[in-house]
């Protein structure tokens, strides 16, 4: 007699004969249920457990008692409290079937470590479990036809093809395993990699390579667990500081675009040494990989020449998500192993953009969001669900502690928090790997080294607030201090007798021709988009995570919002290639978008140097800022009244 199931949560129900099994209703009615021996009872993904609905209490022997698999699986790992497997548990009277989320195969996994709350699993390598039926004389077709014929029947998996790495090894893994085997099947349409007998792991690894430093996770396909993060810095610092001297040396060495593209492969190589040995497993286990980064780490990671980057119009090669078997890449991973590159969306905006948009998802937000990632260029995102812009824009290396007097890399020994007295002038500040601030007990002066990018955001942002930088970004004299030093017709502050440090007026002028840049590019994204003010403001990068908002805002770094609304967006990046790495959804997502987001290039927009003009005064020629002044008691400045007509 048929009985009625309803799954839960997805709300899928039918009715079926008594004795079909909870695993085979699943499929007959699409219900996400996870499967890797094909119902075996080996893998145990299958397990569910027996639900209630209002006329419906659960009852353990709505479904069949343990058989014989469940029991065997149970002596080998413990099923928890109610669980069942769904292949053997067969449907004896009306039921409701509770899927749990680690039963899923598309499934939020909840996280804090690598920065991100919940991440969507459902990766493109997938394990099946298969048994293959052996040749013999009366059908002599292939090993394997008869593997794809196993696919066909057990997986309904069609038409797939075979990397070579696989072919070769395809005869003896299956006299090995018995004829029973495990294949990694990517995207449901190639076979890269087999095993003999079941096997359960399938790792990727996710990067983020940056100009200067290169972060990486080890992910379990299966479950979505990160399993071990790593960062390490990238060894092309050694051919350029900066993006563009980079593509300068290339230009000018032959052989140079071979160089960089093998120290970086390099660091990526040794990066998952690293990952897998902290984290106990095998580089082979590692079947996919993503890679983020901007176009010109992109294309030198890819073996892309790079030159056309370095010169307008900024051609890419290619702005399409790419798939690249890892041993082209010359990483040491299972041999069958392909590194997705997230797609680029401009010849400024890489894809460590899309990784940052694919995480912030200002495209699934109602309200309008300004994504920043703050480094030698800036890319700036603005949108929202209906729209998307983009653009770039040359802040220079300032922010990054170049072009600095005293500047330096955030490093241990680095300024990185200054507060200044607002009457006396006096300065305090913290360095990175020191709790005390410089006035408080067991602070040591002599670690101090120099000063960091969100340092010097902070000093200068406080020596306006307190009146010792005018808003035209000129240091001012001030008599009753000797913080305040003359040099010939300007002046510096001295943030640091001993070791000395000093803000020159050559740092504060490197530092207002960076943040107008960046509120240009900002600027010019709204124009484009038809407004004056943004709904929030996320900061992404690592330079993006460490400064803070409000001095930021008091700089003029990027446009006035609700400070409330500003926040550091961590390794937005980063988590956009794990995000890529664990789910197919979130790869189509990200190519989709991509496609449709509006490039604005700022080389060419008449109204960049306007703006840039004016972004140039602390915190703005124009903007009253009415926002920040909410908050901050901002010094007493002319606002124009064009500036004000546009607030209003
Ligand atoms: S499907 Fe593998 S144990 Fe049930």
């Amino acid at each position: 007699m048929a009985k009625q199931v309803v799954f839960t949560p997805s709300g899928r129900r039918g009715s079926f004969p008594e004795g079909t099994s909870v695993l085979d209703a699943a499929r007959s009615l699409g219900v996400d249920l996870d499967s890797v021996c094909g119902g075996r009872g080996i893998c145990g993904r299958c397990q569910v457990t027996v639900g209630s609905r209002p006329g419906m209490e659960a009852r353990d022997d709505r479904l069949s008692a343990r058989a014989a698999t469940e029991t065997d699986y149970h002596a080998r790992r413990p099923l928890g409290e109610g669980r069942r497997l769904g292949c053997a548990a067969l449907i004896v009277d009306d039921v409701v079937i509770d899927v749990p989320s680690d039963s899923q195969v598309h499934r939020q996994v909840v996280r804090k470590r690598a920065g991100v709350d919940a991440l969507p699993v459902d990766p493109v390598v997938r394990l099946h479990y298969i048994e293959v039926t052996e040749p013999d004389l009366a059908s002599p077709t292939g090993d394997l036809e008869r593997v794809q014929e196993a696919l066909s029947t057990q997986w309904q998996l069609r038409g797939l093809s075979v990397v070579p790495y696989v072919l070769q090894r395809l005869q003896t893994t299956l006299r090995k395993g018995d004829w029973k085997v495990t294949v990694a099947v990517r995207d449901e349409s190639e076979i890269i990699g087999i095993w003999p007998g079941f096997r359960d792991v399938a790792l990727g690894a996710a990067f983020d390579v940056g100009s200067t430093t290169i972060a990486g996770h080890l992910c379990d396909l299966l479950t979505g667990a990160v399993l071990a993060s790593s960062g390490r810095m990238n060894p092309q610092i050694g051919f350029g500081e900066d993006l563009m001297s980079r593509v300068s040396y290339v230009m000018m060495n032959e052989g140079g675009a071979e160089r960089l593209t093998s120290v970086v492969r390099g660091a990526l190589d040794d990066l998952i040494g690293e990952l897998v040995s902290a984290a106990g497993v095998d580089r082979t286990d590692i079947l996919e990989l993503t890679v983020v980064g901007n176009p010109i780490m992109h294309h030198l990671v890819l073996g892309l020449d790079p030159r056309e980057l370095g010169t307008a119009p900024f051609a890419l090669v290619t702005t399409s998500a790419l798939h690249t078997p890892a041993a082209l890449l010359g990483l040491s991973v299972h041999p069958g192993a392909r590194v997705y590159t997230l797609p680029c969306i401009a010849g400024h905006v890489g894809a460590d953009a899309a990784g940052a948009v694919l995480s912030e998802g200002p495209h699934r937000r109602d309200d309008l969001q300004l994504l920043v990632d703050v480094g030698t260029n800036a890319e700036l995102v603005l949108g929202n669900r209906n729209r998307l812009l983009a653009a770039s824009s040359p802040t220079g290396p300032a922010f990054e502690g170049a072009q600095i007097s005293s500047g330096q890399r955030a490093a241990p020994g680095a300024i990185e928090r200054v507060r200044v007295d607002r009457e006396t002038v006096e300065p305090r500040f913290q360095v990175i790997g020191q709790e005390p601030w410089s006035d408080e007990e067991g602070f040591d002066a002599s670690v101090v080294t120099g000063i960091c990018g969100s340092g010097i955001i902070e000093v200068i942002a406080e020596l306006f607030l307190a009146g010792v930088i005018a808003s035209d970004g000129t240091i001012v004299e001030r008599p009753e201090s000797d913080r305040v030093v003359r040099h010939d017709r300007t002046f510096s502050y001295v943030l640091s007798e001993e070791p000395r440090i000093e803000v020159t007026q050559n740092d504060v002028r490197a530092i207002q021709l960076a943040k107008a840049a960046l509120h240009a590019g900002a600027r010019l994204l709204m124009d484009h988009y038809g407004v004056d003010q943004v709904d929030q403001i996320r900061l992404a990068g690592a330079f993006g995570s460490h400064i803070d908002p409000i001095y930021a805002m008091v700089l003029g770094m990027i446009p006035d919002c609700d400070l409330a609304r500003v926040s550091a967006a961590g390794n937005a990046a980063g988590v956009g290639a794990m995000m890529a790495l664990l789910s197919g959804v979130a790869r189509r997502e990200i190519e989709e978008v991509a496609l449709r987001v509006e490039k604005v290039e700022t080389a060419v927009e008449p109204r960049f140097q306007e703006h840039f003009v004016a972004a140039m005064a602390i915190p703005h020629k124009t903007d009253p800022y009415l926002e920040l002044a909410k908050v901050v008691d901002l010094p007493a400045r002319t606002v124009s009244a064009e500036g004000r007509r546009r607030r209003r």
